[in-house]
């Protein structure tokens, strides 16, 4: 295998050149406790993954199965023990906590990561419009982040991932604070990117709408298994 790395090796058995985001023999485990009785928990052993152009893939596991660790490690936001990621292109990431600043607007953070993003101002306001609209949230553009409710709040870290028009986008329990209306306009966004030939990877405790899926994993005993 040397000089032959994981996406060769997954577009040799996938036969496609499709694979956007792969990830080969992922495990990651937490020290808890304190010393002597320091001790080390494994949450992910083994994990394999990968993902498409245009793919929706579920990833559904219940509270504490490791979802949120899997995907910080998919984004690069945490180290594995051990295994690879291969990121063929550029991700968006939405963190299941916000990371975001309470004396901000909207509009400033718009602003802000579009700079961090290296995007042209015009381009950013653009997209910015076609987020607000998307989502449904322009009336607060102006509003600071420690003014807005928490589906409000949701609705800024999703348009923040969603800003540089990322051709992958993980999202982490995004809709878990959404109302009906704003989980539709959601589902909508997906379809649309999907359409456009972007991947999707979404985490949930719980999937209401198999169908909405290309592909639905279930992370159990620290491995993704497919549904
Ligand atoms: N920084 C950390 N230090 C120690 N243990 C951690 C840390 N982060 C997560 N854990 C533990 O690792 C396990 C997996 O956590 P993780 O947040 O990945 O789960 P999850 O599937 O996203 O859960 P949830 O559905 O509640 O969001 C849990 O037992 C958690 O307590
Ligand atoms: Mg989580």
């Amino acid at each position: 295998m040397e000089g032959v790395t994981v996406m060769d090796a997954l577009s040799q058995l996938t036969g496609s050149g499709g694979v956007v985001l792969a990830a080969h023999g992922i495990d990651k485990a937490y020290r808890r406790g304190s010393w002597p009785a320091r001790r080390a928990v494994p949450v992910l052993a083994g994990v394999n993954f990968s993902m498409h152009k245009g793919e929706v893939v579920g990833l559904v596991g219940e509270n504490g199965s490791g979802k949120s660790t899997l995907m910080k490690i998919l984004v690069g936001a945490l180290a594995p023990d051990a295994g690879e990621v291969e990121r063929a292109t550029r991700l968006g990431y939405c963190p299941q906590v916000p990371q975001l600043y309470e004396r901000l607007t909207c509009d400033e953070h718009f602003e802000l990561f579009g700079h961090a993003y290296g995007i042209a101002g015009r381009v950013e306001r653009e997209s910015r419009a076609s987020i607000y609209a998307a989502l449904g949230f322009e009336r607060y553009a102006r509003a600071r982040v420690s003014q807005l409710s928490g589906g409000t709040t949701a609705k800024l870290n999703l348009g923040l991932a969603l800003l540089a028009d990322p051709e992958v986008l993980l999202l982490d329990e995004p809709y878990a604070g959404f109302d009906w209306d704003t989980y539709l306009r959601f589902w909508d966004l997906v379809a649309d990117r999907r359409i456009a030939g972007r991947s999707v990877l979404i985490i949930s405790h719980f999937v209401a709408d198999e169908e909405r899926f290309d592909r639905i994993l279930d992370l159990r005993d620290g491995r993704a298994v497919p549904r």
